[in-house]
């Protein structure tokens, strides 16, 4: 099972991620996670996506697709895969379209006025990428999964978030229709409710589809 995650920043595709990769076996490919170990290790795919991330601003497609292009050419991808936060222009998604074929676009949704909250208020595990809200860790500075240092993402500020909604709305939000006329996409609501309730969800659906 080949499978997009769709969505605003923050709408909570790396925390349903985690959970269906877990639960599916399909690694968990998410082209931020990527960039941000480059910029971690200083290397030159760091120093060029470091001057975008920081602004909020999308990487070049092109540097952007030949990443995912090898990284689902490697052996763990054979039998399926989950993108997370790939591809988010139309041009991306029209070179995916040449070297992968897409089983499902999980696309959540999610009321635009949460989403401030929830990354200013994000913190992230250094070492498994778990996503966390300082509302939920009653003063936890650990990951529960792995017991990793949870820190704050230099793209978690205010002004960044404001300029990463706005690329989202404008180059990202497109791939909505597009994957609609392909028939292809799953339609899912982000609430104020635990992650939890949303994966209960995604997790029926795709048992069902895979009957
Ligand atoms: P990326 O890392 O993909 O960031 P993003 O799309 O902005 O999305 P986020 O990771 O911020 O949000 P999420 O949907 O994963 O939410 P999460 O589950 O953590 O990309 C970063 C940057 O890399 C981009 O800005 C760009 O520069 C570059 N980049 C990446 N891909 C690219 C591409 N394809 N092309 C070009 N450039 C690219 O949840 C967020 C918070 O909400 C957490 O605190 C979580 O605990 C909480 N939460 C989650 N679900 C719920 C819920 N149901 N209720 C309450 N809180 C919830
Ligand atoms: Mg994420």
């Amino acid at each position: 099972m080949n499978v997009i995650l769709l969505g605003a920043p923050g709408a909570g595709k790396g925390t349903q991620a985690s959970q269906i990769s877990d639960r599916f076996g399909l690694p968990h490919i998410s082209t931020g996670d990527i960039f941000r170990e480059n910029i971690k290790n200083a290397t030159p795919i760091g120093l060029l996506a470091k001057s975008y991330t920081d602004k909020g601003q999308l990487v070049p497609d092109e540097v952007t697709c030949q990443i995912v292009e090898d990284r689902l050419s490697r052996a763990d991808c054979k039998n399926g895969y989950l993108l997370d936060g790939f591809p988010r222009t139309i041009a991306q998604a029209e070179a995916l379209d040449k070297f992968a074929k897409i089983d499902y676009v999980i696309n959540i949704n999610v009321d635009f006025g949460l989403l401030m909250d929830r990354l200013c208020g994000r913190r992230v595990c250094k070492d498994c990428g778990e996503s966390y809200h300082i509302s939920r860790l009653n003063g936890e500075t650990k990951c529960s999964r792995c017991g990793g240092e949870l820190y704050q993402r230099k793209d978690d500020n205010p002004e960044t978030v404001q300029s990463r909604l706005d690329v989202y709305k404008a180059q990202t939000a497109p791939l909505i229709d597009y994957y609609t006329k392909k028939g292809i996409i799953l339609n899912f609501t982000s609430t104020d409710a635990p992650p939890s309730v949303l994966f209960a969800e995604i997790e029926a659906k795709l048992i069902e589809l895979s009957k």
